[in-house]
């Protein structure tokens, strides 16, 4: 008996070293934003919109990510780094400064439906990363400011016409 579940702890325990060679795409990281980061090119916006957007969104959203602890041991890993694949491909705020001007009124239009609709972040993150939640009422504030950035993109848009 005990024999049997030594060897059965030496196959799990080896079952699980292997799995590390399977920790899910590689994630390139980027301590501080580029010339090209959303925020850096949003003035208007208030602070606490940049916390929120900071601490909620840029880790699947932009090159800055803080990839956790349960990021770099698999199973788990994979899970986070295929949202964090994902989430880039979809929309990255550190290459806003390199799409056109009608790219991100439609990016921030869907930025703003996502947050409205509770919809980002991921419930998943939210379980995870206490400081990504907020109140009601100021998520409320969030989207009314990024709807006037919203408007003041497209104001530009229609004067360029
Ligand atoms: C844990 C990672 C993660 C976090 C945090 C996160 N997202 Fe996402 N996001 C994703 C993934 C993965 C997708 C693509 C798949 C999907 O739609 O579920 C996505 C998709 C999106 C899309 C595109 C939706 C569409 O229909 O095209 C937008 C916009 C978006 N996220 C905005 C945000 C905003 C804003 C925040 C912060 C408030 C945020 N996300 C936080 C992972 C994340």
């Amino acid at each position: 008996m005990k024999q049997k579940l030594k060897t059965a702890l030496i196959l799990g325990l080896g079952f699980f070293i292997l799995l590390q060679f399977w920790r899910g795409p590689d994630i390139q990281v980027e301590a501080e934003p580029t010339e090209n980061d959303f925020l850096l090119n949003a003035a208007q916006l208030e602070t606490k919109t940049i916390q929120y957007l900071k601490a909620a969104c840029y880790d699947c959203h932009s090159m800055n990510t803080k990839i956790p602890w349960y990021g770099y041991v698999s199973p788990p890993s994979r899970l986070v780094r295929e949202h964090i694949k994902n989430g880039r491909h979809s929309t990255n705020f550190s290459d806003w400064g390199e799409m056109d001007l009608y790219s991100q009124i439609e990016t921030l239009e869907v930025v703003i439906k996502e947050i409205a609709k509770e919809k980002m972040p991921l419930s998943s993150y939210l379980k995870w990363h206490p400081e990504a939640r907020i109140e009601e009422e100021a998520r409320q504030n969030v989207i009314a400011d990024l709807k006037a950035l919203l408007t003041n993109y497209q104001q530009t848009y229609q004067s360029k016409k």
